[in-house]
C-alpha cells in the first residue's frame, strides 16, 4: 500500500496526527496546540467504541491500528497516541512498523515523574487497561531501577469528567477513596495516567499534600513533539495551524463537551469511520 507520507511533500508542512478513544485526547491536543501554534493538526476521537480502558489488548490494539491508517491517511508528519491505553498496550507495535515517528504519553510522562519525585515512591492513576499493562512502571524502571511504583485504575474518573462533575464532595469522595492506598504507600509524585484527569486537577490539589506533586502526562508529551519536530528539522513555519477534527460518532456531544478539554470552541467536526476502510468487503451474497 502506499501512503500519502510516501510521496515527496515537505514534512515541515505535513499536520501532526493525534488519536484517542474519544474526547479525552484534547487535553493533548490543547497543550500541543498551546506550544507548537503553528502546527496543523488532524483529531480523530474514536467516539463511536469509547471506552478503550475497559477492553482487552487484543481489541485496543486492533482500534490503534485502524485510528493510525486513517491518520496517515491524511498524509501526517507523525502520529501523538494521546490515549494512555493505546500508549500502554499498543504503541511499540505501531512504532515498529510504520514508517513516521509515534509518540505515546507513557515516556513522557515516566519521565517528569522520575525527575521530580525526592522520596523515590511514584503513583500512577489511569484506566484498568492502563494499571494492568504495567506500562508506566515498566517506563519508570527503565529509567531508574531504584524507584518503587504504586498503582490503581479509577474508573469513575473518566464518566465523572464526562458529566463535568470535576469540583464538590462527591469527585472529592471518590478521589479519596481512590488515592488513600496510594498515598498510605508514602507516594511525593502522582501520574495522571489518563487523558480525562486533567481537568481534575485543582480537584486533587485540594484533597492532596501540597508535597505531592502531579504530573500531567498531556503537558509532557507536548514537550517532547517539539523536541522530536525540531530535531527532525520538521517544525511549521505558518503561524497559525489548521485544525481538523473527525470522530466516529456523535459530533454534537464532541462539541458541546470538547470546549472544557480544549479551552476553545471545537468548530469543523467531521464524522470518519476509520475500521469501514480496512475490513474487507463483504463477499457476495453475504450481507
Ligand atoms: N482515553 C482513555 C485513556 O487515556 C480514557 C477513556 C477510555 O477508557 O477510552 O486511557
Amino acid at each position: 500500500m502506499v501512503y500519502p507520507h510516501d510521496q515527496d511533500t515537505n514534512p515541515a508542512q505535513r499536520p501532526i496526527g493525534i488519536f484517542d478513544s474519544g474526547i479525552g485526547g484534547l487535553t493533548v491536543a490543547r497543550q500541543i496546540m498551546r506550544r507548537l501554534p503553528g502546527e496543523s493538526l488532524v483529531y480523530f476521537g474514536d467516539t463511536a467504541r469509547v471506552p478503550y480502558g475497559t477492553k482487552s489488548d487484543r481489541t485496543v490494539r486492533e482500534f490503534a491500528w485502524e485510528d493510525s491508517l486513517f491518520l496517515l491517511g491524511h498524509d501526517v508528519k507523525t502520529i501523538v497516541v494521546a490515549c494512555n491505553t493505546v500508549s500502554a498496550v499498543a504503541l511499540d507495535e505501531l512504532d515498529r512498523h510504520l514508517k513516521i515517528p509515534v509518540i505515546g504519553v507513557i515516556e513522557p510522562g515516566a519521565q517528569a515523574a522520575a525527575d521530580r519525585t525526592r522520596n523515590g515512591r511514584l503513583g500512577v492513576i489511569g484506566t484498568q487497561a492502563t494499571v494492568d499493562s504495567r506500562a508506566y512502571e515498566r517506563a519508570v524502571q527503565r529509567l531508574n531501577p531504584r524507584l518503587s511504583v504504586f498503582s490503581t485504575s479509577c474508573p469513575l474518573f473518566v464518566p465523572l469528567v464526562e458529566e463535568g462533575w470535576v469540583e464538590g464532595e462527591v469527585p472529592q469522595m471518590v478521589a479519596r477513596q481512590y488515592l488513600t492506598p496510594l498515598l498510605d504507600a508514602g507516594i511525593d509524585t502522582l501520574i495522571l495516567g489518563c487523558t480525562h484527569y486533567p481537568l481534575l486537577k485543582p480537584m486533587l490539589s485540594q484533597i492532596l499534600d501540597p508535597d505531592v506533586q502531579l504530573v500531567d502526562s498531556s503537558e509532557e508529551i507536548a514537550i517532547q513533539v517539539q523536541a522530536l519536530l525540531e530535531q527532525r528539522g520538521e517544525r511549521s513555519d505558518s503561524t497559525h495551524g489548521a485544525r481538523h477534527f473527525f470522530v466516529s460518532d456523535y459530533p454534537r456531544r464532541f462539541e458541546e463537551l470538547g470546549k472544557r478539554f480544549l479551552g476553545e470552541p471545537v468548530g469543523g467536526i467531521t464524522i470518519a469511520e476509520p475500521w469501514k476502510h480496512f475490513r474487507p468487503a463483504p463477499m457476495k451474497g453475504q450481507p
